[in-house]
């Protein structure tokens, strides 16, 4: 278990299409222990591989700090509705933006174990995996902002 240095907008690794993982193998377990850890550490609700130097499609992700969802090879399956928010992210820190999500989405992934399995989600969960989805295709949500991004205070979390 470890931090590892989270990568900042302006990094080329992430404007990268990340590779699927074929095979579950110690050294990509310990990317996904690192990660969470690493989200934990940040107080974010997401993290995806690329934000960590690694191209891989893995993502991990949990809006209530107790409920932590690891995705590999995740894809949006069904998605619905529409909500309008701020969001962040730790690749781009001290900044916020207005960004439209699905209020509803359901993802098809492969869990630890390389076993499939469906997630769905609505409200923040939705716009977290939303969010880190997007960055397995090298997109940040800086891309999608309506108006202006935004200083975010101090003591506020980032997703
Ligand atoms: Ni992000």
């Amino acid at each position: 278990m470890a931090i590892r240095n989270i990568r900042e907008i302006g990094e080329e690794v992430l404007t990268k299409k990340c590779r699927p993982v074929t095979e579950m193998t110690p050294r990509i377990r310990e990317l996904i222990e690192d990660m969470l850890d690493t989200m934990y550490e940040a107080n974010g609700v997401g993290l995806a591989a690329p934000q960590v130097g690694v191209l891989k499609r893995v993502v991990v992700v949990d809006v209530t700090g107790e409920e932590p969802h690891i995705l590999v090879n995740p894809r949006i399956v069904e998605s619905s509705g529409e909500q309008v928010g701020q969001e962040g992210c730790l690749s781009v820190p001290g900044k916020s933006g207005q960004v439209t999500r699905p209020n509803y989405v359901k993802v098809a992934a492969l869990d630890v174990n390389m076993k499939p399995f469906e997630l769905e989600g609505t409200e923040l969960l939705a716009r977290a995996v939303c969010h880190e989805l997007d960055h397995l295709d090298g997109h940040l949500y800086v891309e999608k902002v309506e108006g202006p991004l935004k200083d975010v205070e101090y003591d506020e979390e980032e997703e």
